[in-house]
């Protein structure tokens, strides 16, 4: 990981507090739908964090592990999962392993990537631990329909208080594929304040989609949420692609 976060790293046991495991629940529900459509078996979250999608996927009888290039969030995936499921690995240096039926990336892990070139190498590295027929899912965010809104969750803290952990978000586009995401996290009864700022990059799911198809992943579609809709106003899209028969 080029860029080093306080949220995924000191504050990583806070993650699920301030975005707890449910507020994910289509976009999990649609990932296992695809892999389900693609008929995949053994599938790797990329940018696991805290473990929530690869429990979802072993519940649902799949062959999952993780990885995540913060150790910290490997740490509360472990505690999730138990051991062997998640390793501390950054998507750059994907590889080796048995064959995967399916990657997917959830909530912007590939808006790390440092530029469009490490993009296309990471979605090479996919491609290449892939099997014929496997499927691709990552979620990114979209820069050209972001407005720089500021946004605030409240959930409970870690004894239930309720509104105790306040997060608030703003993502300023910086231009058509880059956002400067910002993150304000509270825990009033733990005495815990943190902000601070992401570059996301290749944060454009055209662009993402045309990356993919050139590295050779084929029927690249784009849908703007899990709902299989058309882009449209979307910041939060799917690139969706397969990986061929032919290498
Ligand atoms: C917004 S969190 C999303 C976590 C998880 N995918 C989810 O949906 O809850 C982004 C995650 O990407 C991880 N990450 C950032 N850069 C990465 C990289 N280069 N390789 C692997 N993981 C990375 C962070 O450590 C963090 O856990």
């Amino acid at each position: 990981m080029t860029q080093a976060f306080r949220l995924f790293g000191d504050f990583a046991h806070r993650y699920d507090l301030h975005t707890p495991p449910d507020h994910y629940r289509d976009d999990h529900a649609f990932v296992l739908d695809e892999f389900r459509a693609a008929g995949a078996r053994r599938i790797l979250d990329v940018g696991c964090g805290t473990g929530v999608f690869v429990e979802k996927a072993l519940t649902a009888g799949l062959d999952a592990h993780g990885i995540d290039a913060a150790p910290a969030m490997v740490a509360q995936a472990e505690r999730r999962l138990g051991p062997g499921r998640a390793a501390v690995q950054a998507m750059e240096e994907i590889g080796g392993g048995p064959a995967l039926d399916g990657i997917c990336a959830l909530s912007w892990v590939i808006n790390y990537a440092a530029n469009a070139d490490a993009a296309i190498a990471i979605l090479r590295r996919m491609y290449g631990v892939m099997a014929p027929g496997g499927r691709l899912l990552l979620q990114c965010a979209h820069a050209p329909n972001m407005r720089a809104a500021v946004f605030e969750d409240r959930e409970p803290g870690a004894d239930g208080t309720p509104d105790d952990v306040v997060f608030l978000f703003q993502f300023v586009p910086l231009g058509p594929d880059q956002v400067k995401a910002r993150y304000v996290y509270a825990g009033k009864s733990a005495g815990e304040l943190l902000w601070e700022e992401h570059a996301l990059n290749i944060a454009n799911a055209e662009l993402l989609a045309r990356l993919a198809g050139r590295v050779g992943f084929s029927g690249v579609r784009i849908y703007g949420s899990w709902r299989r809709d058309p882009l449209g106003g979307s910041v939060s899209a799917w690139v969706v692609a397969d990986r061929g028969a032919a290498a």
